[in-house]
């Protein structure tokens, strides 16, 4: 990537979710980098005795109107950008490509239909990421009803980000929404290689054959009233865009707003 595609900003804070396994950052944001809640960046780190810079896509954590800019990585074992990332310490450098990438965004959704649609947002892993930027964005709470945020994960400690979603009600930006209706947001955290008492513990796949998620949720997962964003491991994605798809939900198309909205991670 030629230099003038990118900035160079500065890590300013870490934490650890899991030691080795999962951990946020943030970093500067330069001024004019612009993105919609939802999308990714080309991140750039330089392997120590590299000359190259190695770039991979990440979704942003933190919401269009913040300073900084969040993101939520894995470690991949021998992963070439991780293993280089897990390193960085407050004051290295991360590169940011200028633009921002992606079509998981509320705006692709057909805008003229009643506000009270639900927003079904299934993740696994890290792809919870995008949907944390979209819940602290504004647009989503002026447009939809319900918001339901799906995390599935193997195992209890890789429930990131619980403690911040419980606490939306006193985000500064978002938490009157919440206080005005506490059931405004499902958060369902689902844990699949663990038992833990009143969590559900199958895959989001076989939650939504055996009508269990919408049991849990209290929500029916209707076309004609909800659309449905998917994020993560890509068989996930592949399964579950099937199963919506017969359902009735359809991508947008050829200018046609839909309301489905995917993305893999690998
Ligand atoms: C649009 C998009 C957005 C992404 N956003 C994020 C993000 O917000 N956070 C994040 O951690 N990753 C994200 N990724 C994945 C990320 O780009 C890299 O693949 C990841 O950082 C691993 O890089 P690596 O070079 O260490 O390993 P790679 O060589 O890139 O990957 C090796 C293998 O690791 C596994 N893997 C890769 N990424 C993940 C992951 N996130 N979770 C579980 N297994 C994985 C896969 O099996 C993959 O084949 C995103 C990918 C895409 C396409
Ligand atoms: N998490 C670990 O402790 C661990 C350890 C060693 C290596 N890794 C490697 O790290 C990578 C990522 O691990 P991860 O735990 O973040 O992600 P993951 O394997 O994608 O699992 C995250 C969640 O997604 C679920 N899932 C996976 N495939 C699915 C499908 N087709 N349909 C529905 N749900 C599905 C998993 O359920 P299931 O539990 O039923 O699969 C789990 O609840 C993998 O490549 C893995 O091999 C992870």
């Amino acid at each position: 990537m030629s230099e003038d595609k990118y900035t160079a900003q500065t890590i300013t804070w870490l934490h650890t979710w899991v030691p080795g396994k999962l951990f946020s950052l943030r970093c500067t944001r330069d001024p004019g980098f612009r993105f919609v809640a939802g999308q990714f960046a080309r991140l750039g780190v330089r392997p120590q005795g590299s000359e190259e810079i190695v770039w991979r896509a990440y979704s942003m954590v933190s919401a269009p109107y913040d300073e900084h800019l969040e993101f939520f990585s894995i470690v991949v074992d021998g992963g070439q950008f991780t293993s280089t990332l897990e390193h960085l310490r407050p004051g290295d450098t991360l590169y940011v490509d200028k633009t921002a990438y992606g079509f998981l965004t509320t705006d692709r959704f057909a805008q003229d239909v009643p506000a009270t649609r639900s927003l079904w947002m299934l993740s696994s892993g890290t792809g919870l990421a995008p949907f944390l930027s979209i819940l602290a964005d504004l647009p989503v709470w002026e447009s939809f009803g319900p918001l339901v945020l799906v995390h599935s994960v193997r195992t209890r400690e890789e429930l990131a980000y619980a403690d911040q979603i419980a606490a939306l009600a006193q985000h500064p930006v978002i938490g009157e929404y919440l206080q005005a209706d506490p059931t405004r947001l499902h958060y369902v955290p689902v844990v699949t290689r663990e038992a833990l008492p009143g969590v559900l513990s199958q895959r989001i796949t076989t939650l939504l054959d055996n009508g269990e998620l919408e049991r849990a949720v209290g929500l029916p997962l209707d076309p004609a009233r909800a659309c449905v964003m998917l994020c993560g491991n890509p068989e996930m994605v592949t399964d579950l865009r099937q199963r919506v798809q017969d359902r009735g939900f359809r991508a947008p198309r050829r200018g046609n707003p839909g309301n489905l909205a995917v993305e893999n991670y690998w």
